[in-house]
């Protein structure tokens, strides 16, 4: 595996496996990596003959009072991981590589990235389409993989790609949870083993999301309310094909949206739901 930590390595890196006619398969992270994060390597690598990962803990897309600065970075550690997935090579860049004096193309989220994450975290979708944006420009993937975990930047990273890069296609790795059923994320590993516990009531809480939604949701959010150290931000189900709430008469394929905080620490989780008529 190549380690790689600056732009013009990266292209260097790129240009050379276009010239052999090889295809790059992509996998952008914050690093931090477990089990998550490993399927999307594993999805990347039987898309193309090139396997290229980056660890970037991205400024932009943290808040002036968010978790940059003790974000868990652990390079060493994901590198051992990524070789025993046969990553071709890591790029680890530093922030001055990613957001060079000169400037970078700014990408702006728009309407929906003011809403539920955008909502609480502003300026924040703007961070990840801005990096997503500068990474992809240095790539140049044919395909990137992301987790379904993220609904809303997923959604939003597709847009971008519909928009802006065409060439690259954008696949989906579905969430993978511990046995709890609680998603996996570089975040777990700020809580306690209590607040594990607790964090398991967002997962449940979306699967008993049914029409009619107004009083489901209603109950759900006191499922999630009655969980010790638990203090809900929003639960919501949207249509996927537009990100904004459906209500009691939507029918058909729907995303359960879910974002609390366990103790100091931020999650979120969702799942996608069939609605049907309700039950009399
Ligand atoms: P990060 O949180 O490190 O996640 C990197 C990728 O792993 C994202 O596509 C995310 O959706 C996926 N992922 C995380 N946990 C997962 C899980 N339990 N199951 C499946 N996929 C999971 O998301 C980011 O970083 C950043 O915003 C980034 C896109 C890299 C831009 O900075």
């Amino acid at each position: 595996m190549r380690l790689i930590h600056t732009a013009a390595e990266i292209e260097a890196f790129v240009q050379e496996t276009k010239t052999a006619g090889r295809t790059i398969a992509f996998v952008p992270t914050m690093g931090a990596l477990h089990e998550g994060h490993l399927t999307l390597v594993d999805l990347a690598r039987q898309k193309a003959d090139v396997v290229v990962v980056s660890v970037f803990v991205n400024p932009k897309q943290f808040g002036a009072n968010e978790d940059f600065d003790k974000y868990p970075r652990t390079l060493n550690e994901d590198a051992k991981l990524l070789e025993t997935k046969n990553v071709d090579a890591l790029f680890a860049p530093s922030v001055e590589e990613i957001y060079p004096p000169e400037g970078v193309r700014e990408q702006r989220a728009g309407v929906v990235g003011s809403t539920f994450e955008g909502a609480s975290r502003p300026g924040h979708f703007d961070g990840v389409l801005t990096v997503v944006g500068r990474l992809f420009d240095l790539v140049q993937p044919d395909v990137a993989v992301f987790g379904a975990k993220d609904a809303q930047q997923l959604f939003m990273i597709k847009k971008l790609a519909g928009a802006l890069y065409k060439d690259t296609e954008i696949v989906t790795a579905p969430t993978h949870r511990e046995p709890s059923g609680l998603a996996m994320s570089s975040r777990n590993r700020y809580l306690t083993e209590s607040q594990k516990t607790s964090a398991t009531a967002l997962y449940k809480a979306l699967k008993t999301l049914r029409q009619p939604l107004s009083l489901t949701i209603e109950a759900a959010r006191t499922l999630i309310d009655s969980t010790p150290e638990t203090k809900l931000d929003y639960i919501a189900v949207v249509d996927p094909e537009i990100f904004r709430p459906v209500n009691d008469d939507f029918r058909g394929k729907a995303l359960a949206i879910v974002a609390a905080k366990v103790g100091d620490t931020r999650l979120i989780d969702n799942l996608e739901i069939e609605l049907t008529e309700p039950n009399r």
